[in-house]
């Protein structure tokens, strides 16, 4: 599969676009179009639900995205946040110092009169054997000395542009829990563990944005706080240890009970060299993506660092008491932090599958039900017919309460139901004569229509007084041959 596909799809079928594109478009930021916005939002949801709603040990809060600009000082975001930025002194184009030997490199082969090639990421040149010294994008131009680069966002809070009123975007929602922290402790009256949830926006000045939505500069965070007593034993191991591995599994089983499947995700352990100064330990969810495994997902163990840290720079308690021990405790932290923007990205990519049917290729986004932009099509046979039209209006009203749904009509049935399927629609509903009947006839109609469902095709004759209760059972946990078997099979 390649990302060019999934682009083009996003585009062409109201995804997602590029940001600003009538004026040449930004590479690092993008728009969420009318079906992407129902994606990303149905993923959001289904986080919340899970994570805030169905669990006892858990609550949200959303925090602001312009902070105290002592937040950063105290996270080590202002002095650490940094990534090691080259410039190439011909063509001026700027890259990732340490990821600089993972792009292709334009070549200009002393072995072959100084032909130009583009080799593979990180392999030496067949003909010469030289390995990139130059910059990979002209192939000429000396790179200068790795400078850090800080990726904070800075503008100015109130009407002056000075030193002192400086403030940042934040680079992640975590920092909003842990400043919250006592606020939601006692607001709440909660007892460790317990965690907090946020969705939000993030925004990093990446020095090499790319491939899509997968690394932008503003984009959206979900994000976990989850609180342990250090001083917990669980089954003999220390709680913060045993909550980790809790998360990883709970987060690695998620994606899959939307539909992922279990052989594009892996986890993966960072060896200790990687690991960030304040973790006891982290892993990586990582999807298969077109470019290959990347991170999706990260799940750290952050020990009491942040609670610490907020705690010496604002001169606040941020303890917990300790009933049964009778003493203040900083808790450690689990932080499970996955990204809206690459979860959409993970989902379609997963979701997308090419077929043949009838000698004619199908696109299809099989897309789990709860994360399906649109639940259901209604689609009218004959849009000449007045009375037909105005039964499938009335129709999608009726059923737009409970579920999205659109009415569609701008093309033969054949093409709507291929649109509908490359966009994952779940179920189209079609009316027709039959269901209306004919007045001139003196023809009152059967009052039925055929739902067809978008992954066997398969066609069923069901009354229009069944719907809501139909797909009532379609949409909660009844599969589809369950329902169908209820109702006789119309023809495809
Ligand atoms: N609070 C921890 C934290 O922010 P992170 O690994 O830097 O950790 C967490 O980010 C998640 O946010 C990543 O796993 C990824 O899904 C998402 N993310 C990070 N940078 C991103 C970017 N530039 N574009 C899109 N998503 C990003």
């Amino acid at each position: 599969m390649k990302m060019d596909v999934i682009v083009s799809l996003c585009k062409r079928r109201g995804f997602i676009f590029q940001s600003s594109e009538i004026y040449g478009g930004t590479g690092s930021c993008w728009d969420y179009g009318p079906l992407g916005v129902e994606l990303k939002n149905n993923i959001k949801a289904a986080w919340w639900r899970d994570n805030v709603h169905l669990r006892p040990d858990m609550v949200g809060q959303d925090a602001s995205i312009l902070m105290h600009p002592s937040v950063w000082k105290a996270s080590g975001h202002v002095d650490h946040f940094t990534d090691p930025m080259v410039d190439c002194k011909a063509c001026q184009h700027r890259f990732r110092a340490d990821k600089i030997d993972e792009t292709p490199w334009v070549h200009f082969c002393p072995a072959t009169k100084n032909n130009k090639f583009t080799i593979p990421a990180g392999e030496p040149c067949s003909h010469c054997g030289a390995r990139r010294t130059l910059c990979p994008d002209c192939g000429a131009g000396e790179l200068t000395p790795p400078r850090q680069f800080n990726l904070m966002f800075k503008t100015f809070m109130g009407p002056v542009e000075e030193d002192a009123a400086v403030a940042y975007l934040r680079p992640e929602t975590a920092q909003g829990i842990f400043v919250n922290f006592d606020n939601v402790l006692q607001s709440m009256r909660l007892k460790l563990p317990f965690g907090v949830a946020q969705v939000g926006k993030a925004f990093r000045n990446e020095i090499t944005p790319g491939n899509f939505i997968f690394r932008s500069r503003e984009f959206e965070q979900m994000e976990i706080e989850f609180f342990v007593n250090p001083h917990d034993v669980v089954d003999g191991r220390p709680a913060d240890e045993v909550w980790h591995d809790r998360w990883i599994e709970d987060r690695f089983g998620w994606y899959q009970r939307y539909g992922v499947r279990r052989e594009n995700l892996q986890i993966r352990e960072h060896d200790k060299g990687e690991l960030a100064h304040y973790a006891k330990r982290t892993v990586d969810i990582e999807y298969h993506f077109p470019m290959g495994w990347s991170e999706l997902e990260g799940i750290a163990n952050r020990t009491d660092f942040d609670l610490k840290q907020h705690a010496q720079w604002s001169g606040k308690t941020l303890t917990y008491f300790d009933e049964e021990r009778k003493t203040h405790v900083v808790p450690y932290v689990i932080e499970p932090s996955a990204g809206a923007d690459r979860s959409v990205l993970a989902f379609l990519c997963d979701a997308y599958q090419e077929e043949e049917v009838r000698g004619e290729k199908r696109v299809v986004l099989r897309f789990h039900r709860d994360i399906a932009p649109v639940k259901i099509a209604v689609l009218p046979l004959l849009k000449k017919r007045a009375d037909i039209v105005a039964t499938g209006h009335e129709l999608r009203t009726r059923l737009a309460r409970r579920w999205v749904t659109v009415y569609d009509d701008t093309a033969a049935i054949g093409r709507l139901y291929r649109r509908q399927d490359e966009v994952g629609t779940r179920y189209c509903v079609t009316v027709d004569v039959k269901t209306v009947g004919d007045r001139e006839k003196g023809e009152t109609g059967d009052q039925k229509v055929t739902i067809r469902e978008r992954d066997s095709m398969e066609q069923i004759r069901v009354p229009l007084a069944d719907l809501d209760t139909v797909f009532g059972r379609l949409m909660g946990d009844a599969g589809w041959s369950e329902v169908a078997a209820a109702y006789p099979r119309a023809e495809a």
